[in-house]
């Protein structure tokens, strides 16, 4: 794959729900989804909202989406990372049926997990500012991304990566996260503007570069048993067997929100590698992609 295919509105639903079931590869649809969301629009229905957002140090500070907003209207260097609180309640607000009429609504195994707590995991809203980006990862669920304002920058792997090549296999766990070095030579990448949709499978690498501010919003959820055996085998066993499902659980079953990872947490993780070079290599690289 050496580029990513794109839809449009001229293609049917049809194609692109076959696209979705068959390929199971990453797309694009481009500007399908209509959206008025934008900072003065959660400023308008959620100032008093009180959400976690990473500061300019990448430290957890909680803030008022009023004044958080404020301060990236301000150019500060704050951001919002799959924040289910704002998600959940904004999915109102978005007109979702498209993921509707490409996904079946089928539940799979792990989505029941999905929906452990308050809120869901689902639905979870994203807002990046000028020079944010993260580290290149891939996860268990896979995530269809409606983007909603401003810009942002995606590069992705351009097949499934090698187990073998693969950095960080289990630094984050129990979140069961892979991550791995960037090689922007050899990946894709493409913009998403307002209006366009991505669907990024389970364990295909991929990581954003914002070059300003941009909110979008991810829906995630597991994908069939089949595809985990037939086309991830080895990344699911191994986080199965090293990350095995109890400490899931129990990751699970603190509240979503919590569960971003700031400075403090990686390089405490980072710290507790005995190897001394390895332990110095480990900081330098999340420092480089801004911990979060
Ligand atoms: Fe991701």
């Amino acid at each position: 794959m050496r580029e990513i295919t794109i839809f449009n509105k001229s293609h049917s639903t049809r194609e692109i729900r076959e696209y979705f079931h068959n390929e199971k590869k990453p797309f694009i649809v481009r500007n399908v989804i209509k959206s008025k969301i934008n900072l003065d629009f959660l400023i308008d229905k959620f100032k008093e909202e009180k959400v976690i957002s990473l500061n300019p140090n990448s430290d957890k500070e909680i803030l008022s989406v009023g004044s958080l907003i404020q301060k990236v209207k301000n150019g500060k260097k704050y951001r919002l990372r799959a924040n289910t609180k704002l998600g959940n309640k904004i999915c109102k607000y978005i007109d979702t049926s498209f993921i509707k009429n490409i996904k079946n609504q089928k539940k799979h195994l792990f989505d029941y997990l999905l929906s452990f707590g308050k809120t869901s995991r689902q639905k979870t809203l994203f807002m990046s500012t000028k020079d944010c980006t993260f580290t290149k990862h891939s996860h268990i669920i896979s995530g269809i991304i409606l983007h909603l304002d401003g810009k942002k920058t995606w590069y992705i792997s351009d097949k499934r990566e090698s187990f073998l090549s693969i950095k960080y296999k289990s630094l984050l766990n129990p979140n069961p996260l892979y991550v791995t070095d960037k090689k922007p030579n050899k990946e894709i990448s493409f913009n998403l503007n307002p209006g366009d949709l991505l669907y990024m499978p389970a364990y295909w690498f991929h990581y954003t570069i914002s070059h300003d501010t941009n909110i979008s919003y991810s829906y995630f959820f597991t994908e069939p048993i089949k595809y985990y055996l037939t086309k991830t085998f080895i990344m699911f066993a191994y986080q199965a067997v090293t990350n095995p499902i109890f400490s899931l659980v129990k990751a699970l079953k603190k509240e979503p929100e919590e569960h971003i990872y700031d400075r403090d947490d990686i390089i405490m993780r980072c710290n507790k590698i005995r190897d001394k070079k390895k332990r110095k290599e480990a900081l330098k690289f999340f420092k480089n992609n801004d911990y979060s």
